[in-house]
């Protein structure tokens, strides 16, 4: 099995000493392509990261002003629970962010996770299959380098010739059942940010850093990653 890299992947770091600065450094620059992207063609594609370290950016998103009539929201991954159980990354984004601005809910695309995982997958492909290049991709990452619902030992979902989106079964990070974007579809994408805050992360990162093979450095888009981080003591 060829593990994906289409290209080498290259990736920009950028340190802020809080999860606030990074939140409001995440913040500003998908405003900033939110609002280029509009500018060329009516239109913004944006795939949200799961986990808890995104909801301070989704909270600055909130209280921000955009077109948001143009932009169009995806999920990089879900857990397969009820669309109103609070542990869903759709739940968490609407509450932080989606239900406080006036974009159409025709234009938020919740992966449909509460099918389980093959079905939900099955889903939402025929929602991205024609998405040639997302505008944006935000990605958390895992103490184990996983990124999205990818995760070490599920090598398929990282391969060249995955299916746009997975059914995970037996994630190490509950719940076991969850729908994940490919490492393939993930890397289709003209930007690609990484969130990262927690000491817990520090290890993942020094690995990642070092080369070491991981989800996270599967994901490979053409123009390279952007991974924010936290690392006190630094001045940004
Ligand atoms: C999920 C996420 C997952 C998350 C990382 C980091 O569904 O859990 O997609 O990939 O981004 O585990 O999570 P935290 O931001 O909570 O540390």
């Amino acid at each position: 099995m060829t593990i994906y890299h289409e290209v080498p992947q290259q990736v920009r770091w950028h340190v802020s000493a809080s999860a606030d600065a990074l939140a409001a450094a995440v913040a500003g620059r998908t405003l900033e392509l939110a609002h280029h992207a509009i500018e060329r063609r009516g239109a913004f594609t944006i795939v949200l990261a799961g986990g808890a370290t995104p909801r301070v950016t989704y909270e600055l998103l909130r209280r921000a002003e955009a077109a948001w009539s143009q932009w169009h929201i995806y999920f990089g991954d879900e857990r397969c629970a009820p669309p109103d159980d609070p542990q869903r990354n759709s739940w968490m984004a609407d509450e932080a962010w989606l239900a406080g601005v006036p974009i159409p809910r025709s234009q938020i695309h919740p992966i449909p996770a509460e099918l389980g995982p093959e079905q939900g997958a099955q889903r939402y492909t025929a929602l991205v299959s024609d998405i040639v290049a997302f505008d944006l991709v935000l990605l958390g990452l895992g103490e184990d380098g996983h990124t999205a619902s990818l995760f070490p030992g599920h090598d398929a979902n990282l391969a060249i010739d995955a299916a746009d989106v997975v059914p995970v079964f037996a994630a190490p990070k509950p719940p076991p059942f969850r729908v994940s974007l490919s490492a393939r579809r993930l890397s289709r994408a003209e930007h690609v940010f990484f969130l990262i805050a927690g000491a817990d992360k520090a290890s993942a990162v020094q690995r990642w850093r070092a080369g070491d093979s991981m989800p996270a450095a599967s994901i490979r888009p053409t123009a390279g990653v952007d991974a924010f981080v936290v690392e006190r003591g630094t001045s940004s």
